[in-house]
C-alpha cells in the first residue's frame, strides 16, 4: 500500500475522481477490517478536495451511529428519516442538498456546512450505513460527486458483502 496520498492539483473534480478511485483501491485491497478501511477512505477523500466533512454513519439498532470521519466534531445518533443522512437511508437512494438550509430537517452538526452529499451503502438489499460528505460552499456537490462517492462506496459494499 502506498503510504502517500497523490493529489493533482488544477485538475477538475472528475480528473480528482478518477486520480484518486484507483488509490482507495490499493488502499483498501490488504486490509480486511472494515473500522479501519472506511477510516482511510474518509481521510483520502478529505485530503483529495479538502471538504469540510468526510465520514460514515453505521446503521446499528435503527439508528444511525457515528463512524469513522475526518472534519470537526458531529453528532453521533441520527434517527431513521432524520436529517439528510436519514433521509438517504429511508429513501434508500443518494441525496444531494445544494442548500442544507433549505433541506427539511437538515442537521446542523456544523454551522459551516453549506452543502452535502449523502451515498447508501447496501448490504443483503439493506442500507448498512451511510457516507456524508459535507462542504463549506453552497451547491458543492454534483452528478460527479453522485458518481463517484458512488463508485467509492461500491468497492466497500463489494469488500464486506
Ligand atoms: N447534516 C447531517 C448530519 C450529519 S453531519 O453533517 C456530519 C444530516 O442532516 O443528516
Amino acid at each position: 500500500m502506498s503510504e502517500e496520498l497523490i493529489i493533482l492539483s488544477k485538475a477538475t473534480r472528475e480528473e480528482q475522481y478518477k486520480n484518486l478511485f484507483p488509490q482507495i483501491e490499493a488502499l483498501i485491497a490488504g486490509e480486511n477490517d472494515l473500522v479501519a478501511n472506511l477510516a482511510n477512505i474518509a481521510a483520502a477523500i478529505k485530503q483529495t478536495f479538502d471538504f469540510l466533512w468526510v465520514g460514515f454513519y453505521l446503521v446499528k439498532e435503527n439508528e444511525l451511529v457515528l463512524g469513522p470521519f475526518q472534519g470537526p466534531i458531529a453528532c453521533t445518533r441520527i434517527a431513521f428519516g432524520k436529517g439528510v443522512c436519514g433521509t438517504a437511508w429511508k429513501e434508500m437512494k443518494t441525496i444531494v442538498a445544494e442548500d442544507v438550509d433549505k433541506f427539511p430537517g437538515h442537521i446542523a452538526c456544523s454551522s459551516d456546512s453549506k452543502s452535502e452529499i449523502v451515498v447508501p451503502l447496501f448490504k443483503n438489499g439493506n442500507v448498512a450505513m451511510v457516507l456524508d460528505v459535507d462542504s463549506a460552499q453552497l451547491a458543492s456537490f454534483n452528478q460527479t460527486d453522485e458518481l463517484w462517492l458512488g463508485k467509492i462506496c461500491s468497492l466497500i459494499e463489494a469488500k464486506f458483502s
